[in-house]
């Protein structure tokens, strides 16, 4: 084994050894949901809770929850721990409105929208007081295209790395759920416990707390078009397809420059 190798395998084991669960459990008590929650030293809280039963490298929904100043201009939360090529969940307050947006990012350069990952809005999504609070059930936001070209899950049965962004700067137009905004003032990556996210009562939480109207006012209920898992599965490469078609090459030679990134990265 060449010294570089045995270095990487050490950095992986510390790497391991280091990814200790930052979420602690939290009931909401404006919803009855038990979630892993991580309280981020900014002042916003990540919360996700999970169906008691996933099958591995199977897509499945989850109910997240996210509890923030509604000083902030905006706030995403990334799946994959990443600015770039997984979903990222936007909210931004629209007056007495917590308003989302589906993005993705192709590089470090402002998000495009992402119709796969999709969200209903549950009871818990308002502005009461200085604070904005979004609780959605999200299909798409745990599986979709990597940027190989590989579909790809997040493993629901450890600990899983999420990041989030937020800038204080307000979107330019908050109404408008494709509004375009500026780079964040900060980001911050953890490691989420999803086995502890787990949940029977997950189906009767969405039941209990799934509202008539449309929630968060202008931003509607994004209402799922009846995607079955198969469905799901496939939205994501339908997305990929289409980002191909318009880029053409160019999305190739990126692809290709962010494997040579990766290959680089891994043998240091
Ligand atoms: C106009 C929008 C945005 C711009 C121009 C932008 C730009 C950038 C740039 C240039 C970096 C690299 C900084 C460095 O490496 O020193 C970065 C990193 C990062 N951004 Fe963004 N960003 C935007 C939106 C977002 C959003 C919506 C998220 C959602 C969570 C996000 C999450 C991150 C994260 C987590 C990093 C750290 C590096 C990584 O994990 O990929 N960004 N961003
Ligand atoms: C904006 O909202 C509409 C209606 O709910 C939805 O179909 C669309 O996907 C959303 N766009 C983004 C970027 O989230
Ligand atoms: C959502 O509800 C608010 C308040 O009832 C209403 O003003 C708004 O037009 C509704 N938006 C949509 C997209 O239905």
């Amino acid at each position: 084994m060449k010294w570089s190798s045995i270095t990487a395998v050490a950095t992986g084991l510390v790497g391991t050894a280091a990814a200790q669960a930052e979420s602690v459990p939290y009931t909401d008590a404006e919803t009855g949901i038990a979630f892993q929650q991580y309280p981020s030293t900014d002042g916003i809280q990540f919360r996700v809770a999970l169906p008691e039963t996933i099958e591995p490298g199977q897509p499945y929904d989850v109910i997240l929850q996210i509890e923030a100043p509604k000083s902030l201009g905006w706030v995403g939360w990334a799946w994959a721990g990443q600015m770039t090529y997984n979903p990222l969940t936007i909210l931004w307050p629209n007056g007495d409105q917590v308003m989302h947006s589906s993005r993705m990012a192709f590089g470090y350069s402002p998000p495009s929208a992402y119709p796969d990952a999709t969200y209903q809005i549950l009871k818990g999504t308002g502005i009461t007081g200085d604070t904005m609070k979004f609780t959605a059930l999200c299909k798409g936001c745990s599986s979709w295209t990597d940027f190989t070209g590989e579909p790809f899950t997040v493993d629901a049965s450890q600990e899983a790395r999420f990041a989030y962004a937020f800038s204080a700067n307000p979107v330019a137009t908050p109404s408008d759920n494709t509004s375009t905004f500026s780079i964040h003032d900060s980001v911050g990556h953890w490691y989420h416990d999803l086995p502890a996210a787990k949940s029977a009562s997950f189906d009767e939480w969405v039941a209990k707390n799934t509202v008539a109207g449309n929630g968060t006012g202008a931003a509607g209920i994004n209402v799922n078009a009846g995607l079955g898992v198969a469905g799901l599965r496939r939205a994501p490469l339908r997305f990929m397809e289409r980002v191909r078609r318009d880029l053409g090459a160019d999305v190739g030679t990126r692809l290709e420059e962010r494997r040579k990134e990766t290959r680089a990265v891994a043998m240091l």
